[in-house]
């Protein structure tokens, strides 16, 4: 796809401003380039969908919205403000606009349900230990798992473990939440509680979602937008109708499923599920 009608595409979709912003980003590790000069700009109330095989660097790009990595070159931008030359006192404010589901979606284990959903609450917050508690009974009632407050991490199925860390990344009202791979490893129904989820919260909550995945059925059933991360820049950005009928190659395999049994291959060489 030409520069031209990314450029036009991209702009149809003005479902608000922009609030999350990467400018020209460049990073590598050692010799090996990840992201090669990557402008991109997610906006208000979007739920955009990052897509690309193993390795191609989503899990970086979250990272650089974040500002848990810097870029070699290029600028960061949230809500306007240029955040990665923040220091990190300036970020932890910025940080709380954010509801990051980390790819591995680790739970504190040796501590209950409700306190892993506290956590966040307890660091950034002076409130009282009742008003904790009614804001995690919420949150839990917001993904379904109310009454599971004194259970811990291990006692609880793969699917409601996400579900506790998707409780907690909302803990503090985040504008923005960043889901990394937040279905794999779960069976198809398990998968949809969490797609249905996502789409609940940025009806609900009115949020902008940051959506990597590499599961088709994700794709089509909760992107306003798909952008697909290849050798190091976005090689494709457009609804997911408009990638079902894309004639770029690299995006016709992952539509047709064989970038995802590559990715599948990957994840299984990794040791996991
Ligand atoms: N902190 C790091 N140090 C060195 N290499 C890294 C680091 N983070 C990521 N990488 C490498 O960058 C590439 C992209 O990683 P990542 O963004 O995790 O891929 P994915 O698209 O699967 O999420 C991979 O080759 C990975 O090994
Ligand atoms: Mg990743």
């Amino acid at each position: 796809m030409s520069e031209v009608s990314k450029q036009s595409i991209a702009d149809s979709i003005d479902i608000g401003e922009p609030i999350v912003e990467l400018r020209g980003v460049s990073k590598r590790f050692g010799s090996l380039e990840v992201l090669r000069d990557v402008s991109v700009k997610f906006r208000r109330g979007e739920t955009a969908v990052i897509i690309g095989a193993s390795g191609a660097g989503k899990s970086v790009i979250l990272k650089h919205i974040v500002s848990l990595l810097k870029p070699d070159s290029g600028e960061v931008y949230c809500g306007g403000e240029r955040i990665d030359t923040m220091s990190e006192r300036e970020l932890v404010g910025v940080r709380t606009r954010f509801g990051f589901l980390f790819q591995m979606g680790a739970l504190f284990d040796s501590i209950t349900v409700g306190q892993n959903v506290a956590f966040p609450i307890v660091e950034h917050t002076r409130r009282s230990k009742t008003d904790i508690a009614k804001t995690v009974s919420q949150k839990l009632q917001m993904v379904g798992l109310e009454g599971l407050q004194d259970k811990k991490p291990a006692q609880l199925s793969g699917g409601q473990r996400k579900r506790v860390a998707l409780a907690r990344a909302i803990a503090l009202d985040p504008e923005i939440i960043l889901y990394d791979e937040p279905t794999t490893g779960l069976d198809p129904i398990r998968s949809d509680v969490i797609n249905e989820l996502i789409i609940k919260l940025q009806r609900e909550l009115g949020v902008t979602s940051i959506v990597v995945t590499h599961d088709m059925a994700s794709v089509r059933k909760i992107g306003d937008r798909v952008v697909m991360l290849h050798e190091g820049k976005f090689i494709f950005d457009g609804t997911p109708k408009e990638m079902e009928t894309s004639d770029v190659k690299i995006v016709r395999q992952f539509v047709e499923g064989r970038a995802e049994d590559e990715q599948l291959a990957g994840i299984r060489l990794k040791g996991k599920p």
